[in-house]
């Protein structure tokens, strides 16, 4: 286990099968009346949000709080950022209090790795702009891996703004080291650049055409519709949301091809959904949604992480 968990590529298949597995024995804490283990007793985790966030801040602040941490949340507007202190400053001064751990949000690609070069605590990256978010491509492998089983052989189709997604570039490196085939869907305007050679390197198949992946040779085992992140856009990638619906947009009529070709295949979203523009809600409340698995396993993923980071040999698992 590295020092931080900044990105998917900080860990080798080895690492993720041992975060996954442990997530595993967290979850059995999560179903228990009294969810409270003393793993963490005495280590400080502070939540450090720049950017906003429901259900990973929360996450992280249950998944140290069940672990008898003390939990700390500081948000971008309510700390002296506001007043214009620089970013460097801001961390080194809650580093300086002798917190353990960072948990950390910001709008810049690249900061929670800054961030680790600045402090003593362990860093874990929450999301940095359009670059990382590694602990949801943990529950997204860890989600899909409960109603599918091994994701070895398993073919995941990643659908939407895959531009503007940190959750579509950790996802690709996790999904790749556990054997999966991706084949990433887009339009065009909202294919990250350089993706083809990225594509080639990393083995991941490009389509700009989600009802030919639907039907395609290789039935879809899970689909991951990704948010349209019209805050990261400054001008116009596609005509209109109805136009966009039509092309990407996770609609009734494809619910029932993905389901036709597969009537196994789980449907994944991160959240927040954008309901009628990226998924339908057909799709978002059909039995074969695992988008509110994927918010539970966030938890039982999150406490796993905190523990290999602060736990050390004396710490038991569960
Ligand atoms: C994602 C994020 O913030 O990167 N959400 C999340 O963490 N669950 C995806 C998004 O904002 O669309």
């Amino acid at each position: 286990m590295p020092r931080h968990l900044l990105s998917i590529a900080d860990l080798d298949a080895a690492a993720i099968r041992m975060l996954l597995d442990t997530a595993a024995s967290m979850q059995d804490v999560q179903r228990r009346e009294v969810k409270k283990i003393p793993t963490l007793r005495g280590r400080t985790v502070i939540n450090l949000f720049f950017e906003d966030s429901t259900r990973t801040r929360s996450s992280f602040e249950i998944a140290g709080k069940w672990m008898s941490a003390d939990t700390i949340n500081i948000t971008g507007k309510g700390s002296s950022t506001s007043k214009g202190e620089s970013l460097p400053d801001t961390v080194m001064t809650i580093d300086a209090m002798g917190v353990d751990a960072l948990v950390m949000r910001h709008s810049a690609s690249g900061a929670a790795h800054q961030v680790a070069g600045w402090v003593k605590a362990r860093v874990v990256n929450a999301g940095d702009g359009t670059h990382e978010h590694p602990t949801q491509a943990l529950l997204d492998a860890f989600t899909m891996e409960q109603r599918l089983g091994t994701l070895a052989g398993r073919h995941v189709a990643i659908v939407g703004d895959l531009t503007h997604s940190r959750v579509f570039r950790s996802n690709v490196l996790a999904l790749r080291m556990l054997g999966a085939h991706v084949t990433a869907v887009a339009p065009v305007t909202l294919m990250p650049s350089g993706i083809t050679p990225w594509a080639q390197a990393d083995g991941f198949a490009l389509s700009h055409d989600l009802d030919a992946v639907l039907t395609g040779e290789r039935p879809v085992d899970a689909l991951m519709m990704l948010r349209v992140q019209r805050e990261r856009m400054a001008g116009g990638f596609f005509p209109t949301p109805r136009e966009y619906t039509v092309g990407y947009g996770l609609t009734r009529p494809r619910l029932q091809t993905l389901l036709a070709a597969n009537p196994e295949a789980v449907i994944c979203h991160p959240g927040p959904m954008n309901r009628g523009l990226e998924i339908s809600a057909d799709a978002a409340d059909a039995a074969a949604s695992v988008i509110l698995d994927q918010v539970a396993a966030g938890v039982a993923v999150r406490m796993s992480v905190l523990y290999h980071l602060l736990a050390g040999e004396e710490g038991s698992a569960a």
